[in-house]
């Protein structure tokens, strides 16, 4: 007999921030029950597919200052349900039925938030119905490949009210040989940091939006050779077991050709800036940088390009923000070799997949990441590994919003015939 979807409904829910999010339940006829809720950035791309936030609308609810997502639950309860109830659950046609229901080029009118949470809950449907796990159903035939995990140590710009200018100082622990090794590398990592830092006379026990630790160091020089010291005092050899990945989130400094340091009270040109990070990612054991340069400021990534060794991976997220077209452009100029994959930048899980296809195809590295405001759903961590991404960044190792997604590569990992991804 077939299945069909006989409820969906959408659901105001909190944040890893305490901020509304949106989740979308579907109900099928084989009684099942399939959710999924949906992160939040705090430094968006100005390309972004766009969350429908209820601002200054009769739905607000004032408390929560006009954050509330009413208006996009609405959505999903009178116009999205209306056309897919009584249907088979197919990601392909929720997809382009919400595509039908709004003409805009980002979901600005129903929410990104809205069709995020519902394509999301239908993939769950389907992977239900396949009798398979998420991460099964996207991979088909063979082992998994466990993504190489990607871990916020020290936090700054809009995660950590700008304690240090650039937004995360990452570990990469390329050297381990499975991923329960790999989080026990980064776990000790994550706590010498705490303990050296709060030894220096920072405070280590509050934690920044992705579970980092937020230390004012002086200059990201001063924050790069302190992750590294915590990588040799651990016992692990930086740049052979565990190097240092930075997202730079330039975007967030940067404005009318300039950028601007909070840190030094310096201003750099473009090409002063680039110097700077040629510089940085000279001095110590980096093998990955993130948006060094803003999202449109396309020239420069192309001459940064051409400086570095082509063994650095160099990351658009603003730059592409999940979007086939900024993709497409970057591949083009050579803008950059590797990208990172956030679902509700997009905004549609067929979509989305689209884009990693066509970075894959097209010899870029690939990343699929968390958002700095997310929830205990875990779906990033099979889609991550589904898709083959190859590595996942999802913050740090506190806070349940984060540990559930590593507990679920845990999980994938020990229960299911798999790889573990080696991607440098
Ligand atoms: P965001 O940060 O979710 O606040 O955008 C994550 C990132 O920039 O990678
Ligand atoms: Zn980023």
């Amino acid at each position: 007999m077939t299945t069909l979807i006989t409820k969906i409904q959408g659901l105001q829910v909190l944040d890893s921030r305490g901020r509304p999010t949106v989740c979308a339940i579907i109900e099928l006829s084989d009684g099942s029950i399939h959710k999924a809720s949906v992160p939040s950035g705090a430094s968006t791309g100005a390309h972004e597919a766009s969350e429908l936030r209820d601002h200054n609308s009769p739905q607000a609810e004032k408390f929560y200052a006009g954050t509330s997502v009413y208006q996009a639950v609405s959505h999903i309860n009178n116009e999205i349900a209306p056309r897919l109830v009584g249907g088979q659950p197919s990601t392909h046609a929720s997809d382009e039925t919400m595509v039908e229901l709004d003409a805009t080029s980002r979901h600005e009118r129903i929410g990104a938030n809205a069709t995020l949470a519902v394509s999301i809950a239908t993939a769950k449907a389907c992977a239900h119905l396949a009798g398979l796990s998420l991460a099964q159903f996207y991979q088909g035939q063979g082992p998994l490949l466990i993504p190489m995990p990607m871990v916020n140590i020290l936090s700054g710009g809009a995660h950590a009210n700008g304690a240090l200018d650039i937004q995360d100082v990452l570990v990469l622990p390329h050297g381990a040989e499975n991923f329960a090794q790999a989080l026990s590398w980064v776990v000790a990592i994550r706590e010498m940091a705490a303990k050296l830092g709060a030894k220096r006379g920072y405070v280590t026990n509050l934690v920044a939006d992705e579970g980092g630790l937020g230390i004012g160091f002086e200059s990201s020089n001063t924050a790069c050779a302190f992750v590294t010291e915590c990588i040799e005092v651990v016992g692990l050899n930086p740049g052979k077991d565990v190097s240092i990945a930075l997202d730079i989130a330039s975007t967030q400094f940067y404005s009318d050709g300039k950028y601007t340091s909070r840190n030094s009270g310096t201003i750099y040109s473009s090409q002063q800036w680039n110097d700077q990070l040629v510089e940085l990612v000279h001095s110590h054991p980096i093998i990955s940088i993130e948006d060094p340069f803003a999202e449109d400021d396309w020239d420069s990534w192309n001459s940064f390009m051409n400086q570095v060794p082509s063994t650095l991976q160099v990351v658009g997220d603003d730059l592409f923000t999940t979007n086939l077209e900024r993709l497409r452009k970057g591949i083009a100029e050579k803008s950059a070799n590797s990208i990172l994959i956030k679902a509700n930048q997009n905004g549609l899980i067929t979509h989305t997949h689209q884009v990693i296809k066509e970075a894959q195809n097209n010899g870029f590295k690939t990343i699929v990441s968390a958002r700095s405001g997310e929830t205990e759903d875990s779906w990033l961590s099979d889609i991550a590994t589904g898709w083959s991404a190859g590595q996942i960044k999802v913050g740090s190792t506190h806070g349940s919003d984060r540990t559930a997604k590593w507990n679920r590569l845990l999980e994938l990992e020990a229960t299911q015939e798999c790889v573990f991804s080696k991607p440098f």
